[in-house]
């Protein structure tokens, strides 16, 4: 395939990885998530499992995509293992399963960008919220979420999605550290650091099985892992780049502003006298805005730069998750990609149309992705790369890498095949027992 789109720049890949990580996961669904499930003890877990579990198996993306220069279904082929491809597809099925109902939440983003700029959910923010976010109007905005995400996409690596993070990315950065500035000055900012930052391991092994899958499928989610963002992504890159200094970046910026995220989040939420467990979905579109509503014009102001960072991170991991589809059709059976665009765009509206009509089926889609399908696939992939791939994975993670870094490959390797696999069919068997609520 000569003429192959790639990155412009390394940074560019790195800001479009790191793009598609931030999003939803961190800044809406990351505090409702810690809120039940134990505050900084789920915190805690979650770091553990971004080291132990997401950082190799973002690597093991990065190996199958750049080995194989193709997006994630034909990458099995193209390595020679053409059976693994199912692992693929079910990657490429998740993505779409989970942009459906992102693209939900999505509107309501879009929603409240407008809404902050009319004062339109100053009065009753609970109240606004319910009326927005599920029936006609939240289907509308769907459609809108959807349409901006198309957009971008149809114009391709370079010329759209390159160019759309390397402006969103360092927007993000910059707002949120605004914001947790001012997160500091509020009185209630001690009892929030206390309840994000101080762990109380009890509450981990009092309910461990159900924080620990919670916890490695919010890691997950929030890397972009399993889906085959990674691997698409990483089709796209050079082999002068060295994948593990590539991955520990990307896992180290979504994790901080995972946590700046947090800061932020959490002194609004304690502000209001309102104790974070009583939130789920709605938590931070009910609780900002509550939280701000004192605060007059300055909280308006602080409202809006919320809300429109909240929607740059929701664009820029939705683009990655429209375009693992929308490569592999353009990559596999020589589509157009605008139109390929437009067409996929239109099928993941009318996935997402039961999750835009009640939350309650926005709940069970996001649990069937997170708890299911997001574990499910990056439990197999890391069997693939550890297992299968073997020897030529460890060849790919060293090419590119300084020689202090290659060594470590064979251990990267090993760890994949014993202590990550281990952790992700454990996380997958307890998932399972929640899901079927089978006592364990
Ligand atoms: N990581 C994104 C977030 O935290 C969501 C996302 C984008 C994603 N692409 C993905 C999750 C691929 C899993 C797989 O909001």
């Amino acid at each position: 395939m000569a003429n192959r789109e790639t990155w412009a720049t390394r940074l560019g890949f790195i800001l479009a990885s790191v793009g598609s990580a931030v999003g939803l996961g961190n800044i809406w669904r990351f505090p409702f998530q810690t809120a039940t499930n134990g505050g900084a003890a789920f915190l805690l877990v979650y770091l553990v499992a971004v080291v132990v579990i997401g950082l190799p198996a973002i690597l093991a993306e990065f190996v199958v995509g750049r080995r194989a220069e193709i997006s994630a279904i034909g990458a099995f082929d193209k390595l020679g293992h053409p059976g693994w491809r199912a692992v693929g597809a079910l990657g490429v099925f998740g993505g779409f399963w989970t942009l459906s109902y992102y693209s939900v939440v999505g509107g309501w983003v879009v929603r409240y960008v407008g809404a902050s700029v009319t004062g339109g959910y100053v009065g009753n923010p609970a109240e606004y919220f319910g009326a927005i976010s599920a029936g006609p109007e939240a289907i509308v905005l769907h459609a809108v979420f959807m349409a901006i995400t198309v957009g971008i996409v149809a114009y391709g690596i370079e010329g759209g999605i390159e160019k759309a993070t390397r402006l969103m990315v360092p927007s993000i950065v910059v707002i949120l550290l605004g914001l947790a500035a001012y997160g500091a000055t509020l009185p209630a900012a001690t009892e929030a650091y206390d309840y994000f930052l101080s762990p109380n391991l009890g509450v981990v092994i009092d309910n461990a099985p159900s924080v620990i899958p919670a916890a490695v499928g919010q890691a997950l989610f929030s890397l972009s892992l399993g889906f085959s963002v990674m691997i698409t992504y990483a089709s796209y890159i050079g082999d002068d780049q060295s994948l593990g200094v590539d991955g520990a970046t990307i896992a180290a910026t979504n994790t901080f502003i995972g946590v700046l995220a947090g800061l932020v989040v959490f002194p609004l939420l304690f502000a209001q006298g309102v104790s974070p467990e009583t939130s789920g979905p709605g938590a931070v579109f009910i609780a900002v805005p509550t939280a701000l509503a004192d605060a007059g014009m300055l909280g308006r102001v602080i409202g809006l730069a919320f809300f429109v960072v909240v929607l740059i991170a929701a664009l820029s991991s939705a683009i990655s998750l429209l375009e693992v589809v929308v490569s592999y059709l353009v990559d596999t059976h020589g589509y157009e990609r605008k139109r390929t665009a437009v067409f996929l765009g239109g099928v993941v509206f009318t996935l997402g149309l039961p999750s835009a009509w009640n939350t309650a089926w926005l709940g069970w889609f996001d649990s069937i992705a997170v708890n299911l399908l997001l574990p499910v696939s990056v439990m197999l992939l890391v069997f693939f790369v550890g297992w299968v791939m073997a020897g030529d994975a460890v060849d790919e993670l060293r090419t590119g890498a300084a020689d202090s870094l290659s060594d470590l490959a064979p251990v990267w390797l090993w760890a994949l095949r014993t202590v990550v696999l281990l952790a992700v069919v454990g996380t997958v068997a307890l998932s399972l027992f929640e899901l079927t609520g089978a006592p364990v």
